[in-house]
């Protein structure tokens, strides 16, 4: 019989949402109006009213509580404060000091995004992340934000996955403004990495108390498809990509390939305190004709996969922790979990993705919390609500809350701080 998998004390149990697809009536950004446009979305929904999560967080937060959690982590959303440049809504900072409120009321450490992949129209309209005001204008927003909410926050994560933002918007062409152009790509991927520098510089100077400040990355695990030496310049590439260009580019303060030279970026030398880790599964990648020379190769059909179409691969994880380790800075788990009909499947998702957190604490990572994608199941992005990613069901009509199996076991790691050994026999060995 496996033994029990015990968790550092004071380790954070925990859920993560974001502002556009819990919220509802997000209307003043990029996203609400690519939406509206028609045919953009797989399975012809729009967010609309979303979860209603603006109204009902306080009984969201409850509920958190109630199933064990001591920790969540959730988004401002930038459009709601910021409606035109540089005015700023008051009441939505209210909105949001009642929301922060209401989590230390019960009992959850507030985690804050910045930027959840949603931009105000005004900034959309000016090019985005493209135009070069960018670094500016996120610094600025992130400044006020401290300096309003600044006493209540104590871990601010300044913007969610930036390898997905110009991969998604500008090569892929699935988020807005869906262009495929790999040079306006690279002008994002460099405003992003220089945002990640002025946001957390401004928090630092206006935040009353001393939070902790870090970057929420998306690591991919990047293996080759095969042996051959092209195959290993296409991983090696993606992984420069979307892993070290971002990781590297803050320890060093620098902007490497594949968006500079190795210029280098004023006060974005190790601009983080801590890094969040958002894990779901692996790339193969061969040599081909696409962007970059690179092919991502499906997963074979006897592969275990979500209903994304993402490989469940453990094994990554646990990679991509060690790999942090060498940059010495706090790792917070920040997003895991899956797309999935079969809870069953996700209970099991979950054993086998909590076993490699604990492997990697006791190989000497120092992660401290697991945040686990999502609450409840909502707005999946160019997906639509047809992805299930929730611990919770979001009843279609009512919206209420329906707790799944997985809300159940979730309860009972975070309470105990422990998987039972049982669980482990079954799903791991
Ligand atoms: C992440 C993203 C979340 C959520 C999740 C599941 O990339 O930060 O917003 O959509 O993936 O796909």
């Amino acid at each position: 019989m496996a033994d029990d998998l015990r968790f550092p004390d004071g380790f954070f149990w925990g859920t993560a949402t974001s502002s556009h697809q819990v919220e509802g009536n997000n209307k003043n950004n990029q996203w609400w109006a690519w939406e509206q446009a028609g045919g953009n979305i797989k399975d012809g929904t729009v967010s609309g009213v979303a979860c209603d999560h603006y109204n009902r967080f306080a009984e969201d937060f409850r509920m958190s509580r109630e199933w064990g959690h001591n920790a969540h982590r959730f988004s401002i959303e930038w459009s709601r404060i910021e409606p035109e440049e540089g005015h700023w809504d008051e009441k939505e900072v209210e909105h949001y000091r009642r929301v922060l409120e209401s989590l230390h009321e019960s009992g959850l450490v507030p985690f804050v995004t910045l930027h959840h992949f949603t931009n105000p129209v005004w900034f959309e309209e000016m090019g985005g992340w493209t135009n070069e005001r960018a670094p500016e204008l996120l610094g600025r927003f992130a400044g006020y934000m401290a300096e309003q909410l600044g006493d209540a926050v104590p871990y601010w994560l300044t913007i969610n996955e930036p390898p997905v933002l110009p991969a998604a918007s500008y090569i892929a062409g699935v988020h807005p403004p869906a262009k495929r152009d790999f040079g306006l790509a690279m002008q994002a991927a460099r405003h992003i990495l220089m945002s990640l520098g002025t946001m957390h510089n401004a928090i630092r100077e206006k935040a009353p108390h001393d939070p902790k400040i870090g970057p929420v990355i998306n690591m991919t695990y990047a293996v080759p498809a095969s042996d051959s030496e092209e195959d290993k310049a296409a991983a090696r590439l993606m992984d420069q990509y979307w892993n070290a260009y971002w990781l590297d580019g803050i320890r060093d303060g620098v902007i490497g390939a594949p968006a500079g030279d190795g210029e280098e970026v004023p006060g974005l030398k190790g601009a983080w305190d801590i890094v969040g880790l958002n894990f779901y599964s692996r790339s193969v990648l061969a040599a081909g004709r696409g962007v970059m020379g690179l092919r991502q190769v499906a997963p074979s059909p006897d592969a275990e996969t979500s209903t994304m179409g993402w490989e469940v691969y453990p094994e990554g994880f646990y990679q991509s922790m060690m790999r942090l380790k060498g940059y010495d800075v706090p790792v917070y788990i920040t997003e895991n979990g899956i797309g999935t009909d079969d809870d069953e499947q996700r209970i099991s998702y979950l054993v086998r993705h909590f076993n490699q957190v604990h492997r990697a604490i006791t190989d000497g990572v120092d992660v401290r919390s697991y945040l686990h994608w999502c609450q409840q199941d909502n707005f999946e992005w160019a997906e639509g609500f047809r992805q299930k990613f929730g611990l919770f069901a979001t009843e279609e009509g009512t919206l209420n809350r329906i707790p799944k199996g997985s809300a159940h076991f979730f309860k009972d790691v975070a309470e105990n701080n422990r998987v039972p050994g049982e669980l482990v026999e079954k799903y791991v060995r």
